[in-house]
């Protein structure tokens, strides 16, 4: 039942002292006590002055607010930490957990009787979602929206897909400095997160496939009129379901809309930072999301997304070809359509009432003819990563995906920033490149450092994939033979810190296998002369995140932010 302004009082030991007091203060904002009486609509209101991905955020913010008022409620926005991708060091993942306990605990302490998430930027839906799990009162979200594309001499461009492959050529000589200037102004060119399926829109994407946005909402453009009315749509949602036991995440998430959810991000061929938060999201809802689970979904889930990473096409296409309700009526026989979302409707009632909807097969590929014929990602496991590392296959050059090589090893980030370009570094393109020492545990906190650079001498010579592996992440945007998000990560003293150049290293994709083809004697020996493991931080955050990170295994979470009982995701 909605409690409005009554719920959550503060505590002066007199519960009526305090809720006059709150009164009193409330309508020092100008509010008439008719509209203190009204159910309250919390907003999570994350614009920033470093976050360009959420620079709309107070038009939209408008369009929430008319929603809320126009069905009756009250809105509350309130601030918390924003995450812009660029702007965020070491990482943005560092601080995705500091955001979800900020959401969590902001949610649970003010009297709010449900709660619109407004988010987008690749850390902060997750961030928003874990939080909001976690806190358990009746939540929607609403989603930034991606960019639209820019051009240069006639040629579209998107960030950040074409940030990487415009740079690539500028490394490799390709384009001269005059050029990549007039690029860099045309990557980013209006409000929204980034133009491709990258990890911003693949979690937009997820979002809506486990029910907790409003339906069709997921790829609308930030600057497209139909944000903004889906901003007032979600604001009356969030009236409709305030106060309401049935609409809290507890009362319709299940494992069902996390397999759900997992059949979508590979249909998508999305991004691989996506794993890793689904799996954090799981670990709130008390689920483990075995990555032998993924490799069966993986089996059976076509390709259908024509979209830039691995594809040709922009979000803004994607919107205009149907959205994720045309690949969601292509999948239809592989979700479960019994699984229900936050309007209450369940995912089957969704796509009976979308049948017929017109789709762009240019941009959207049916069942009969898809872009692939199996899913996008694919978790491998060895003697290299005992616990799991990913591969986006869809991403990769395919001869790259069954491959043995010598492996060419960096010790840390730094070590690859001074080496990889010298000119007396022994590689060939058949050589493996390995980075060490930027998984979750290390000091570089997991950047999205996995998508190594070709060294210039082989990317002059017009090499442009090789094998890389590593324990960091690769930005959503990015594309190649990359193995990422190795577990237990190097400085946690996994086996990725044991390899040295020179090793041999196998990857089979087919076989899912990732080995260091070196005898157990000699990985005893260098296991011995491993470094200790650095000393966390003394305080603050830097050292919370150090004392209770958990691998990539299991979303990168903090231990004591997860239930203790947890239960594998079952399959069919
Ligand atoms: Fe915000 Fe890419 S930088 S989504």
């Amino acid at each position: 039942m909605a409690r409005g302004l009554k719920g959550g009082l503060t505590d002066y030991g007199d519960a009526g002292f305090a809720a006059y007091l709150r009164r009193s203060f409330a309508s020092s904002m100008g509010y008439s006590r008719a509209m203190l009486e009204k159910p309250v609509i919390g907003i999570a209101y994350t614009p920033s002055g470093f976050n360009n991905c959420h620079r709309h955020f107070p038009e939209l913010l408008e369009a929430v607010k008319r929603g809320v008022l126009a069905a009756g409620g009250l809105p509350l926005e309130f601030p918390t930490i924003s995450l812009g991708e660029s702007f965020t060091s070491p990482t943005t993942l560092k601080f995705r957990n500091l955001m979800a306990m900020d959401t969590e605990e902001m949610i649970r302490a003010q009297p709010m009787d449900a709660v619109v998430l407004m988010g987008g930027c690749d850390k902060t839906v997750p961030a928003q979602l874990m939080g909001a799990i976690s806190a358990d009162k009746p939540a929607v979200m609403l989603l930034a929206g991606p960019m639209l594309g820019g051009s240069l001499d006639g040629e579209r461009l998107g960030a950040c897909t074409d940030c990487r492959r415009f740079w690539a050529r500028f490394r490799a000589g390709d384009i001269d400095q005059p050029t990549i200037d007039r690029v860099e102004g045309q990557l980013a060119v209006t409000a929204g997160t980034c133009a491709v399926m990258g990890t911003a829109s693949t979690m937009a994407c997820l979002t809506e496939a486990m029910g907790l946005c409003l339906p069709g909402t997921a790829a609308i453009p930030a600057v497209h009129a139909d944000r903004l009315r889906a901003g007032e749509a979600t604001g009356e949602l969030a009236v409709r379901i305030a106060g309401r036991d049935d609409r809290r995440p507890s009362a319709f998430l299940t494992a069902k809309s996390l397999e759900n959810a997992l059949t979508v991000l590979l249909a998508l061929g999305g991004s691989t930072n996506a794993v890793l938060h689904l799996t954090a999201i799981a670990g709130r809802m008390g689920f483990d999301l075995d990555l032998h689970r993924l490799n069966e979904l993986s089996e059976r889930t076509p390709v259908l997304v024509n979209l830039k990473p691995t594809g040709t096409h922009y979000m803004e296409d994607f919107h205009r070809a149907g959205g994720l309700g045309g690949v969601l009526r292509e999948l239809e026989d592989l979700l479960h359509r019994d699984a229900a979302g936050v309007t209450g409707e369940t995912l089957g009632e969704r796509l009976a009432a979308e049948r017929g909807a017109w789709v762009d097969r240019g941009v959207i590929a049916a069942r009969t003819t898809p872009i692939d014929p199996v899913g996008g990602l694919v978790a491998v496991f060895g003697s290299l990563a005992p616990n799991g590392a990913i591969v986006k296959r869809s991403a990769a050059e395919a001869r790259l995906l069954e491959h043995t090589g010598r492996a060419v090893v960096f010790t840390s980030l730094a070590d690859m920033a001074e080496r990889i370009d010298d000119p007396a570094l022994e590689v060939t393109a058949d050589d493996v490149l390995v980075l060490q020492n930027a998984g979750p545990t290390s000091a570089a906190a997991m950047p999205e450092a996995g998508y190594l650079p070709i060294p210039k001498q082989l990317g002059s010579k017009g090499v442009k994939d090789m094998l890389r592996i590593s324990d960091a992440r690769m930005s959503g945007t990015a594309y190649g033979a990359i193995v990422l998000h190795v577990a237990p990560d190097a400085a946690s003293g996994g086996p990725l810190a044991l390899v040295r150049t020179g090793d041999r290293i196998h990857l089979s994709v087919k076989e899912r296998r990732l080995d260091l083809l070196v005898d157990e004697a000699a990985l005893a020996g260098r296991r011995q002369e491993l470094e200790p493991a650095a000393t966390a931080p003394e305080r603050g955050y830097a050292r919370l995140y150090a004392e209770h990170i958990l691998q990539a295994d299991r979303g990168c979470d903090f231990d004591f932010l997860q239930p203790t009982a947890r239960t594998p995701l079952a399959g069919d």
